[in-house]
């Protein structure tokens, strides 16, 4: 397993109340895990801590990430083995061509510029479009978020945590992100994927619920929604949408009704 959370409980910065509780499950290495569950059930808190920003420390349990336990590990330190935080978009910072930015991680220099085409490639930009722009309010929000993402391939991470990756991306581009995040699981590299959106959890080889705060299931991303869907009281526009792809052929009306039988009589 590439990351190991143990009975990870975050509280707020104030120490009041818990945000997460008790959370425990495992990231397979290359694999797309998503982290699914309503606004404010605590997937952004979550992610937030396994990347080590000092506001979100955890009070309980230990993360683990390839084995090493990284619970009192700063974000320059676990950055160092290899984990990584896409942002929403690029920092601005005035001058910075598409190149110097997307280069910026990259820590052998020799063959640089051939790893930030590579890296443009992946996110199906241009290359020759692309490097020399600046980044400033001219790229459009979908072209900012392809740069990000180029940017965090090319430092080549083990883990890449995108939290709402495709917010605010047109349905068409939202199709070709599923297949970014494939290609991205292609060059050895795993993604935690954090989302609320089914279609985009789609693409996941595993998936965890999280439930105000709870872990509620984690397992294949049918059996995640199955549960999520159950919880959420949506059986009727779940049934519709969500259980008719090919993905979830294995999931019989019997069975999907069992599970929200079980979620009404909890
Ligand atoms: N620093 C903080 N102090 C107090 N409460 C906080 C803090 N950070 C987050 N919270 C609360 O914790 C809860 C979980 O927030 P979080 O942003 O992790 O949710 P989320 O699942 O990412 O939601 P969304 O889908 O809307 O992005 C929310 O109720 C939020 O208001
Ligand atoms: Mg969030």
């Amino acid at each position: 397993m590439l990351l190991e959370l143990k009975g990870v409980t975050i509280p707020t910065f104030d120490q009041k109340c818990n945000i997460v509780n008790n959370i425990s499950f495992s990231v397979k290495e290359k694999s797309i895990h998503s982290i699914i569950g309503p606004n404010g059930s605590g997937k952004s808190t979550l992610a937030y801590s396994i990347m080590g920003l000092p506001t979100y420390k955890i009070s309980k349990g230990q993360i683990l990430f390839d084995g090493q336990d990284i619970t009192n590990m700063n974000i320059t330190e676990r950055a160092k083995l290899g984990i990584t935080l896409a942002w929403q978009e690029p920092a601005r910072i005035d001058g910075l061509t598409v190149f110097k930015y997307v280069s910026l991680g990259i820590k052998d220099k020799s063959n640089q510029k051939e790893n930030v085409i590579k890296a443009l490639k992946t996110v199906n930009l241009e290359p020759e479009r692309y490097l020399n722009r600046y980044i400033d309010e001219t790229l459009s929000g979908g072209e900012r978020k392809r740069i990000e993402l180029a940017a965090t391939i090319a430092m080549k991470p083990r883990l890449i945590i995108l939290d709402e990756p495709t917010a605010g991306l047109d349905l068409i581009v939202i199709e070709d992100f599923l297949n970014i995040f494939n290609r991205i699981k292609e060059l050895n590299m795993t993604i935690l994927l954090i989302t609320h959106r089914e279609d985009i959890g789609m693409v996941s080889d595993y998936a965890t619920l999280l439930w105000r705060g709870d872990e509620i299931i984690t397992s294949t991303f049918p059996e995640v929604m199955i549960r999520y869907c159950a919880k959420a009281g949506l059986k009727e526009y779940c049934k519709r949408t969500v259980f008719q792809g090919e993905k979830t052929g294995c999931f019989d009306s019997d069975y999907i009704d069992r599970i929200f039988r079980e979620e009404e009589s909890k």
